[in-house]
């Protein structure tokens, strides 16, 4: 008999209740079906506790992919969520874990489960990484591995998010298979508005979600017709028989085998002490709230979601998981009550629902409806439910809850049920103060409203979806026809402070008063002002941002009201920014006669990363004995170690070890030259929060998580921390900043720079520039194993393997050739991953080096985030003289870039050569300066210092031609290079000059004339919104450097076909894709006779980083010259046969003469002959600005990028979209916090940190490559695209400063003084720069 058998029986028989059907050789799968348990009955007035009567051990079993598994939960805590545990328990590893904060998309799963009120099946998207496996009690999970694989065939879903380009890494894949399963499992007619409305808590960073949309959208029942005609028919997607068969009956599940009616209460006491209850009805859950001993730590499980913001709560000892109370999802519509445990997904359809059909009385529920599809994302509003959001405001005041504002201004009553059964209402406010201890949150009423109320909300946030809100607001108010307010409004706004829900006092103003009148506007806003005091916290946006806002909504609400009445230019102050759905184009030529080169296929993996089946680092099964290690970090910047007690975290389960620099048989350094050096851990030290202390060696991933946060660092001599590039310059400029070499350029015979009274224009100015993080969705991740003789295996995510080696060589002090480095592919770097995996990956053989066991280092989010550097923030100080002919005469630069605490990935060397771009100037000086600071080595971020000092050229030439009252773009085009022209790169400027024609063709495609003109007239009509359009250039001078790059080429000689390995590494951009098109074309074979192998250092030794955007060139490059070798070898053999034999018959006859059929070749540029040359693009982009609160909407993006004859365009498409929508995300949106006291990152997660979403993208996005502009001299034809293209995005900037120009032209500023506008340009700094104030609102 199996324990289990024998525990269920022990109940059994202990309780008295419950018979047990003999068992036949037990099974555990099933055992559940078979246990007979009469029902027992429970009389609360006996002296009977519920405990005794109904609780029973019951595993936990749910099917995944059809089959029924149970969790074994003697092993696995209740704490463990559903990806963890498909990923270590079920090695389901095509299931990502990203954030593990449900803010990314990466863990999707689809389930259906069964609604406990109405009995119906339904089916959703759910992110795994916050849904406890224990909660997944009866569920039907699907993972990306359930629809389809190689193997399998591919599921529709699958296959067109790969034909239509839609994944480069391919980390974001699965997550985004799933959610779309999911969707269309429960939609399954959608529209495509439907369908981008879905995908806004799934990040990609590399697509620019274009490519994504198109695979969906194909699934819309409005689809439009070329869509369709790419991919396949749908029918099959939607199944009708059935979601998943019962393995036991074959027929589809009708949820018997774990009846949801039993008065069984599943119960489950861990190991560890915890417990889970899952009660099947609200009277059980009273009686068992009511069992707890006074003050017990609970928590009360529906969606599970609030985990995903405050994972800090806790710790609880029982867990009560409500999902099968069908009294908490009751909904009734008249009176209208909406069950406590109601999905926000519910809940919006059921307020659309009532808006509909029910009048003026619930009229507003469409503005609900549209407000909740903006709170959290499609994925967590599935599962999360009404009452955990409020329940979350309940606990945490200072929480802008979304629906606690509609609530309030809805004037709805919480209906709140106690153990004594009692139940009361409350308005949401006075239900604050009321303590929920041992008390359900039961339902939600709503009254009517009628005729005469209005109805508005409102979310302010730092991006466009799945963010929380800067302040948000909800109002409703009741009018007569004349305009007068009949009752005391409701003004309900967030994101203010803990205490601050109603401005009490500016609502009884407006009793009586007539809303068209001047004067009513002008109290209520000095009232509202008197009332709104927000809470200072360097996190949240500013004290002053928030209080405008607050003001500013209070006006969008009056407008609102009276926008029939008004004059029209104020009207766009009532509206709120709304986007259609987006569309876009991708133009290129291709030479059919030269593919399969330039044959625009598909990413080679594509289909697997869609499938979960590419292997990513932490996808490697573990090894026998495998132990898994987290970071101790330190949480102060700028002190020294006083003590690490690691005594409590070494008596936690699980733990075997800590390690730290005293375990280091080697250097403390990555760097073999001394310094700058970046330390595995401190040794004694602190310079930034966030540095490695030491690891905590584990049996499981959560034990050593859980064991590191439990050792305890106190610290000595701290200092406050210098955290801002600004405040480096200009208080500890002696200490912390260092001149580097000035570059100095200069043509003969100019005249010197004077002032304005010379005969040059000088024009001054300064701009700042912002850090962004990598954000890869896989994070830094390493393996290391001990193997024999001293060697070690290792797994890196890494773009430099040579690194890695080298890095692992000196900390362990043993010889390079001991290391044998492999990498597969990347789940994304963008630069992150060239210096950063040496700390982390040598950090991890010290490790694997003390335990003599496999250990594996895959960083959390925040830990990877606080850990590691970031792109490098600039500020630039410069000074621009042009003569009368308004052309460039002297530039001269104070660069000032911000390394982080020392300069071991310092950029500011390459930044100077970059501020030229595309303009001449006879004479330039840049000096450079490094700035140190209390914050992790900044490093590499996709276009390095390029994207800065372009970004510094364009914004002089813009504050120039302001200054100067000149059009921009004509001011652009009179100062562009023309060969012989002096560069900062040293050479003159060989031409030729692609800029006049790309522009001309841009202008022309994107009707830029016209669409000035209806700028300039939407911002004569608009007050409050206003559009920007902005038209700029690039160059980027290709630079190989000494760059060495190896390709292996070997020919299998019994069937012919073609394996390949090379020093590149494949991480989203194509690489390998590129190097089969070329290998294939060079051999003259099929592609699908070539296999890309694994990347390593015994193939590829002592090969560079990949970046730059260097490897997709030089990678191809080495192969072409490979394989071009074997041409040759082969060719003496081939005349043999008669000069063109089939490819078989030639290798079977070089095999049969002994010819050896591998080929190498190491490609640098300067020994192959390989050229520098310029790569050219502009970008034409369109804003538009909400004035009174900054939020934007990018309206329409043209790019021209100049790619040379492409080796494949597909692929190169999306490095342009992906690189121009990364490029949105540091100007506009991701904006890096520290602690001013101790220097802690308070952006560190997906909650505070915000990437572009999908609808963050260009409302209408056209790309065309260009092909003209010295096409020669790119490798093979084709130019770089991985970077280049990241530079157009600051076309967006420039718009949005000309938006904000038309905002200030109706304040009457001069249109001549240029003012600044740091970078990202966040909605709080739009606003803020505009100078609108309430002081200039009106009616
Ligand atoms: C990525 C992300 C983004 C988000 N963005 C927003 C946003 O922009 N705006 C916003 O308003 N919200 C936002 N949220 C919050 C989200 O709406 C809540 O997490 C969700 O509604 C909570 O519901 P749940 O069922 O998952 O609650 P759970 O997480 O299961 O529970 C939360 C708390 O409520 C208690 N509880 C749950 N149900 C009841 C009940 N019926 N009676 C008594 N106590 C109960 C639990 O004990 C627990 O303490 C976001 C969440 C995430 C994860
Ligand atoms: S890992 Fe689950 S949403 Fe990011
Ligand atoms: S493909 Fe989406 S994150 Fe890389």
């Amino acid at each position: 008999m199996s324990q289990f058998t024998k525990k269920v029986k022990d109940l059994c028989s202990s309780s008295n209740q419950t018979s047990v059907k003999p068992s036949r050789g037990f099974d555990l799968n099933d055992a559940m079906e078979r246990f007979e348990c009469p029902p027992p009955t429970y009389h609360p007035t006996t002296s009977q506790n519920i405990r005794d009567v109904f609780l029973r051990a019951q595993p936990i079993s749910f099917h995944v992919n059809g089959t029924l598994v149970t969790v074994d939960t003697s092993q696995v805590p209740p704490t463990t969520s559903l990806a963890r545990f498909l990923r270590s328990h079920l090695h389901l590893t095509g299931t990502k874990i990203s954030c593990n904060q449900a803010g990314c998309g990466a863990c999707v799963v689809s389930t259906s489960l069964v609604d406990p009120a109405s009995g119906e099946e339904r089916h959703m998207s759910v992110n795994s990484c916050i849904t406890p496996v224990y909660k997944c009690q009866g569920w039907k999970v699907k993972t990306v591995e359930g629809l389809g694989s190689q193997h399998a065939g591919f599921h529709p879903i699958q296959q067109r998010l790969a034909e239509l380009d839609g994944t480069q890494c391919g980390f974001c894949s699965p997550g985004m298979v799933m959610m779309m399963n999911g969707y269309l499992e429960g939609h399954p007619n959608p529209t495509q508005k439907d369908i981008e409305g879905v995908i806004d808590g799934n990040i990609c960073r590399c697509t620019g979600y274009r490519p994504i949309f198109d695979a969906f959208k194909s699934f819309a029942s409005d689809a439009p017709p070329e869509l369709l005609r790419k991919v396949n028919d749908i029918e099959d997607l939607v199944s009708t028989d059935g979601f998943f068969p019962c393995p036991k009956t074959k027929q589809p599940c009708q949820g018997r085998c774990h009846p949801n009616d039993s008065r069984i209460i599943q119960f489950i006491q861990s190991k560890e002490g915890n417990e889970w209850i899952k009660p099947n009805n609200l009277e059980d859950l009273l009686a068992l709230l009511d069992d707890l001993a006074p003050n017990s730590s609970y928590r009360l499980v529906a969606g599970n979601t609030g985990t995903g913001i405050f994972n800090d709560d806790g710790p609880y000892k029982s867990f009560f998981d409500i999902s099968a109370i069908p009294e908490l999802v009751t909904i009734t519509l008249d009176p209208f009550n909406v069950g406590g445990g109601v999905s926000l997904t519910k809940f919006i359809e059921i307020l659309e629902q009532q808006a509909s059909s029910k009048g003026v009385d619930y009229a507003h529920g469409a503005q609900m409806a549209k407000h909740i599809k903006k709170v959290a994302n499609t994925n967590v509003r599935n599962v999360g439910s009404v009452g955990g959001n409020l329940m979350l405001k309940h606990a945490h005041k200072d929480f802008p809850s979304d629906i606690f504002a509609l609530l309030e201004a809805a004037q709805a009553k919480i209906g709140v049920k106690s153990t004594t059964g009692e139940i009361l209402m409350y308005s949401p406010v006075d239900w604050l103060s009321v303590s929920m201890d041992k008390k359900i949150l039961l339902f939600i009423n709503f009254p009517k409203f009628t005729s005469k109320h209005r109805f508005m909300s409102y979310k302010i946030t730092p991006r466009s979806q799945n963010a929380h809100a800067y302040v948000n607001g909800a109002m409703s108010i009741q009018i007569n026809d004349n305009y007068d307010v009949v009752e005391r409004p409701v003004i309900v706004m967030g994101g203010i402070s803990e205490l601050f829900f109603r401005p009490a006092n500016t609502e009884n103003l407006l009793v009586g008063k007539n809303l068209m009148a001047r004067s009513t506007l002008d109290d209520a806003l000095a009232t509202l002002e008197s009332e709104v005091v927000p809470d200072s916290n360097p996190v949240l946006a500013t004290i002053q941002y928030r209080t405008h806002l607050a003001k500013a909504l209070l006006y969008k609400f009056i407008l609102s009201v009276i926008k029939d009445a008004v004059d029209s230019s104020l009207v766009s102050g009532a509206t709120q920014i709304d986007r259609g759905v987006s569309r876009g184009t991708v133009t290129y030529d291709t030479d059919p006669s030269q593919y399969p080169m330039q044959q625009p296929i598909h990413k080679l993996e594509g289909q697997i990363q869609c499938t979960g089946e590419a292997e990513y680092v932490d996808d490697i099964p573990a090894s026998p004995g495998e132990l898994f290690a987290a970071y101790v970090l330190s949480n102060v910047a700028n002190a020294d170690v006083d003590q690490v007690d690691t005594t409590l975290a070494m008596t936690m389960p699980g733990v075997v070890e800590f390690v730290n620099f005293e375990d280091i048989p080697g250097r403390n350094s990555t760097n073999g030259t001394g310094t700058p050096e970046e330390k595995l851990f401190t040794d004694g030290k602190v310079y930034y929060a966030g540095q490695a202390i030491g690891l905590i060696l584990a049996e499981t991933y959560e034990q050593a998580r859980q064991a590191a946060k439990a050792v305890i660092v106190t610290y000595i001599n701290q200092s406050k921390p210098i955290l801002d590039i600004r405040d480096a310059v200009d208080n500890h400029k002696k200490t912390n900043v260092r001149a580097k070499v000035p570059l100095v350029v200069k043509k003969r015979g100019i005249q010197k720079a004077n002032d304005a009274t010379g005969p040059l224009r000088s024009v001054q100015g300064e701009f700042e520039i912002g850090s962004q993080y990598h954000f890869h969705m896989e994070t830094q991740s390493c393996i290391v194993r001990p193997i024999e003789e001293g060697q070690f295996e290792v797994f890196s995510a890494t773009q430099h393997m040579d690194g890695v080696q080298k890095s692992i060589a000196m900390a362990l002090g043993i010889n390079m050739n001991k290391i044998n480095v492999s990498v597969r592919r990347l789940g994304g770097a963008y630069g992150g991953k060239i210096n950063q995996p040496h700390f982390i990956a040598a950090a991890c053989a010290v490790a694997a080096n003390k335990v003599k066991r496999s250990v594996r280092l895959v960083l959390d989010l925040q830990t990877n985030m606080a850990l590691c550097g970031k792109r490098v923030p600039y500020l630039f100080k410069y000074n621009v003289s042009v003569d009368s002919e308004n052309k460039l005469q002297d530039v001269t630069v104070d660069v000032f870039a911000d390394v982080g605490y020392n300069d071991a990935d310092e950029d500011t060397d390459m930044a100077k050569y970059w501020l030229q771009n595309c303009y001449n100037s006879p004479s330039w000086k840049v000096n450079c300066f490094d700035v140190l600071t209390n914050t992790p080595i900044n490093t590499y971020c996709r276009a390095p210092s390029s994207t800065q000092g372009h970004a510094c050229s364009e914004i002089m030439m813009e504050s120039v031609a302001v200054a100067l009252g000149l059009d921009p773009l004509e001011f652009r085009l009179g100062n562009l290079l023309s060969p012989g022209d002096p560069t900062l790169q040293g050479a003159p400027f060989e031409g030729p000059m692609a800029l006049p024609e790309i522009i001309a063709a841009l202008k022309a495609s994107c009707d830029y004339d016209a669409r000035m003109a209806e700028v300039s007239t939407f911002n004569q009509h608009n007050s409050w919104k206003k559009r920007g359009l902005a038209l700029i250039p690039q160059r980027w001078p290709q630079d190989y450097g000494g760059r060495k790059y190896t390709c292996q080429v070997a020919i299998y000689t019994e069937d012919g076909t073609v394996a390949i390995s090379h020093g590149g590494i494949e991480m989203g951009q194509g690489l390998n894709t590129k190097t089969v098109q070329v290998v294939a074309a060079t051999l003259d074979v099929p592609l699908d006779m070539i296999s890309v192998k694994v990347s390593n250092n015994f193939v590829a030794n002592s090969n560079w980083v990949t970046g730059g955007s260097r490897g997709s060139e030089l990678v191809p490059a080495a192969a072409s010259m490979a394989c071009s070798e074997l041409v040759a070898r082969m060719k003496p053999i081939a005349d043999g046969l008669g000069g063109s034999p089939d490819w078989l018959t030639l290798i079977r006859e070089c095999d049969k003469q002994g010819l050896d059929l591998v080929a190498r070749h190491t490609t640098v540029a300067r020994n192959d002959n390989i050229k520098n040359y310029d790569i050219w693009g502009a970008a034409c982009v369109e804003v538009e600005v909400d004035v009174l609160t900054g939020e934007k909407n990018v309206r329409r993006a043209d790019l021209v990028q100049d790619t040379g004859a492409s080796i494949s365009p597909n692929i190169d498409v999306g490095q342009v979209e992906g690189a121009f929508v990364m490029a949105l995300g540091l100007w506009m949106t991701e904006k890096i916090k520290y602690d001013p006291k101790d220097g802690r990152l308070l952006t560190n997660d997906t909650w505070e940190y915000k990437p572009p979403t999908s609808q963050d993208i260009p409302e209408v996005f056209n790309t065309t490559f260009y092909n003209n502009g010295n096409a020669s001299k790119g490798v093979l034809g084709a130019k770089a695209t991985g970077e280049p293209p990241f530079l157009l995005g600051f076309a967006a900037f420039i718009a949005i400063r000309n938006a904000i120009n038309a905002a200030k032209e109706d304040l009457q500023a001069d249109p001549t003084v240029w003012y600044e506008l740091d970078a990202p340009a966040t909605n709080e700094n739009v606003q803020l720069t505009t100078g609108v104030t309430s002081a200039h609102f009106w009616v």
